[in-house]
């Protein structure tokens, strides 16, 4: 099997898949190369993630990706938002194939994305987005 089952789990039922129409931050990365992009939405209170929401335009290994990473942000503070790395979430998948391991950075610019949109929105810089996709 090509794909852990927690993979199939995330493709097949994502998590907070939508749109938040009063976000307070948004983001939206796309691959120059292959023309796929990810959008995240996310509520923010108090410093805290209270919910999010996201929409992929790419492969299923970027469905479950996002799909966990929203997961793994809901309800955590910015500052661990922050930290999370792509690699975070392939392990909470219990791994992607070597040539799916890309998506996943989709997954982890998206949610910085949307971070950086919110601090602009409070008037603080924006934060880079460092990596390559
Ligand atoms: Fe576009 Fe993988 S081919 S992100
Ligand atoms: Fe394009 Fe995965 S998002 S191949």
């Amino acid at each position: 099997m090509l794909y852990s089952e927690k993979v199939m789990d995330h493709f097949s039922n994502p998590r907070n898949v939508g749109e938040i129409e009063d976000a307070d931050g948004v983001g939206e990365i796309g691959n120059a190369k292959c023309g796929d992009i990810m959008k995240m939405y996310l509520k923010i209170d108090d410093g805290i993630i209270t919910d999010v929401k996201f929409k992929t335009f790419g492969c299923g290994a970027a469905v479950a990706t996002s799909s966990m990473a929203t997961e793994l942000i809901k309800g955590k503070s910015i500052e661990d938002a922050l930290k999370l790395t792509n690699q975070a979430v392939v392990e909470a998948l219990d791994g992607l194939p070597a040539v799916k391991v890309h998506c996943s950075v989709l997954a982890e610019q998206a949610v910085r994305s949307a971070l950086s949109d919110y601090y602009t929105r409070q008037g603080i810089d924006p934060l880079p987005i460092v990596g390559e996709i």
